[in-house]
């Protein structure tokens, strides 16, 4: 949600931060700008896109210190104005920010009655005026910057320049990630590494309340109390080549399609041929600790939550402990009791968001046992939480979720394994499912065979105004995820029910313009489901079904047949049809794929 990116070095920065912002486009893209400073500050900022922005930059725009921004606006609708940067009135400060000022009106107010004119509307504003306040009289930029964070409440990642300290950047965060990036001579910093990694691997992950000074020769972080701290940067895996399309049109179609590898990598090492178990090093936990949960509470937003009930379901089949999926952004509001015997695991691709974050921190402060299933090594979520799994799916860049769901899915089947086989699944039960998890990558090769089947039939229901997606007990997340994917990226409405919930109520919706989308797999509850589609076809509804065998057409229009695995293992192949389904029918619909108009990769505001 909004991207920073910073550069302090020998280069020129315009060009490394227009490069850094374009790579972190896919976390906001209403409007863009730099500002770089040689001898005063040199600003360009627009609505729309990087692209635009680049298309205005003058070719002499010289200067090797500078910040930028790629906006998702909170405060005030998108325009040239309320882009950032934004600059103090004597234009000797410039601030970009990522978060939410809560008590913005109150301090624009106070900062109005001493005379100083706004020009935007947004809340970051009082940022640059609060730091040009103090700045001439204070020893430092970062002394400057402290004392305006103090009188600030909300969340916040900022990068500062002062026109007159022209060697150094300040960044600050507290709930918007800031990450350093350490060069050869040079500095950077972004709201995220994708904007870093095609110039360095050595990054420092800021902690809420850190800030740091960044100059060419290196850095200094302080915590809040102005203390100087300790960091130790680690070495991301992930390198540039990561975030090209590689030669796909879309970066959703590439993150579909790498599916079979992602799947591969988030199950590497971890099965064990001689006790059938999973092998979860980073859960921290002993088997006698891991016996002692008598309940797990998955939270997550969005897709990751729509895993998180996949989870639920393999953890109550395969454990037998009582397991449930709730939205964190929920969870954190409602008081949740917190008990010593329940586990709780968070979900998060980005490990940033701030609902999930919040709630986790929520859960720490009343001592809950927390375990991360995170995509993002080192991000925030990973940080807090006491333990957990990474997906090692690689970074996520088209804003709507594909293998990153995929892959929470597996990790929650191996963390349902690993607590099941320290209680009551036997050997030859762990063997059955080590064994099918061991099939996925080949099953989801031969769903993406079906691409060009799947695309027509996207292209026959994307015209339908709305959509209904069903599914049964382990099929109903599915069926939800496959709505989220088709109202997110096509923006067709789309509703998702359980299927056995038809009946009391939603069917009344049901007829020829209202196509059906229903998730069928050969389980116990098949002839429940063929019930279902019964129902539906006698009032007028078209129904395209999703399952393992060819659809009787008295039931069905069109299907869609996947590869079989063990029944608790099939939602895993059975949502990835429904991810080829919402991109075509989003490219039918010329939309904008990796980039859905109001949404953004990481939402690290409320
Ligand atoms: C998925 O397609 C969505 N864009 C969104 O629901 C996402 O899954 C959610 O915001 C959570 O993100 P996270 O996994 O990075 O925490």
């Amino acid at each position: 949600m909004c991207g920073i990116v910073a550069y302090v070095g020998p280069k020129d920065a315009a060009p490394i931060l227009l490069e850094g912002l374009q790579r972190l486009e896919y976390r906001g893209y209403d409007s863009a700008g730099v500002v770089v400073s040689n001898k005063g500050l040199k600003m360009r900022k627009v609505k729309g896109r990087v692209a635009d922005l680049a298309a205005v930059m003058p070719a002499r725009f010289k200067g090797g210190l500078g910040i930028g921004h790629t906006r998702w606006a909170t405060h005030g609708a998108p325009s040239d104005v309320n882009a950032h940067p934004h600059l103090s009135a004597d234009e000797r400060v410039a601030v970009v920010h990522n978060g939410i000022i809560e008590n913005a009106d109150q301090l624009r107010a106070k900062l109005e009655a001493e005379g100083v004119v706004f020009l935007s509307e947004t809340d970051t504003e009082v940022l640059s005026h609060l730091i040009a306040r103090t700045v001439k009289e204070a020893d430092s930029l970062e002394e400057a910057v402290r004392a305006a964070l103090k009188l600030v409440v909300g969340t916040y990642g900022i990068a500062v320049l002062d026109a007159e300290r022209p060697g150094e950047v300040v960044v600050a965060r507290n709930g918007s990630p800031i990450v350093l990036g350490i060069g050869e001579k040079e500095m950077f910093a972004a709201s995220d590494v994708a904007a870093l990694v095609r110039y360095t691997r050595q990054v420092v992950h800021l902690e809420d309340g850190e800030l740091a000074v960044l100059k060419a020769d290196g850095f200094t972080t302080f915590a809040s109390d102005a203390r100087e701290t300790a960091k130790e940067p680690l070495t991301v895996d992930w390198d540039a080549g990561h975030y090209d399309t590689g030669g796909y049109e879309h970066y959703l179609l590439k993150e579909i399609s790498e599916q079979p590898d992602t799947v591969a990598r988030t199950l590497r090492g971890r099965l064990d041929d001689r006790f059938h178990i999973a092998h979860l090093g980073g859960l921290n936990m002993d088997a006698r600790e891991t016996r002692s949960f008598r309940r797990v509470k998955i939270i997550g937003c969005g897709s990751a939550y729509y895993s998180g009930q996949i989870g639920a379901q393999l953890i109550e089949e395969l454990a037998r402990i009582p397991a449930d999926a709730e939205p964190a952004s929920e969870f954190r509001y409602r008081g949740p009791v917190v008990e010593a015997d329940t586990l709780y695991v968070a979900i998060s691709q980005s490990g940033e968001t701030y609902d999930t974050l919040a709630a986790v921190q929520e859960l720490k402060r009343k001592g809950g046992r927390v375990l991360g299933i995170v995509n993002t090594v080192g991000s925030a979520i990973a940080r807090e939480c006491d333990g957990g799994v990474y997906l090692h799916a690689g970074p996520e860049v088209s804003v709507a979720s594909t293998k990153a769901f995929t892959s929470t899915a597996v990790a929650f089947a191996l963390l349902a394994l690993h607590l099941g086989r320290v209680r009551d699944l036997s050997p030859a039960e762990g063997r059955r499912i080590c064994d099918g998890l061991r099939r996925l990558p080949e099953q989801i090769k031969e769903i993406l065979v079906l691409e060009p089947e799947i695309r027509e039939l996207a292209h026959k229901y994307a015209g339908a105004p709305s959509m209904m997606f069903v599914g049964r007990v382990r099929g109903y997340p599915v069926a939800r995820e496959g709505a989220q994917k088709l109202k997110e990226i096509s923006y067709v409405h789309a509703e998702a029910y359980p299927a056995s919930e038809l009946k009391h109520g939603p069917l009344a919706l049901i007829g020829p313009e209202m196509p059906t989308v229903a998730i069928v797999p050969d389980d116990e509850l098949l002839d429940k489901n063929l019930t279902t589609l019964g129902e539906i076809r006698a009032r007028g509804g078209r129904v395209l079904m999703v399952g393992h065998r060819v659809a009787d057409p008295k039931l069905a229009d069109d299907c869609i047949v996947v590869p079989k695995n063990e029944t608790e293992l099939d939602p895993i192949l059975l949502s990835i049809p429904l991810q080829l389904f919402a991109y075509h029918a989003a490219v039918a619909l010329e939309r904008d794929v990796d980039k859905p108009r109001n949404l953004a990769k990481s939402v690290t505001v409320e």
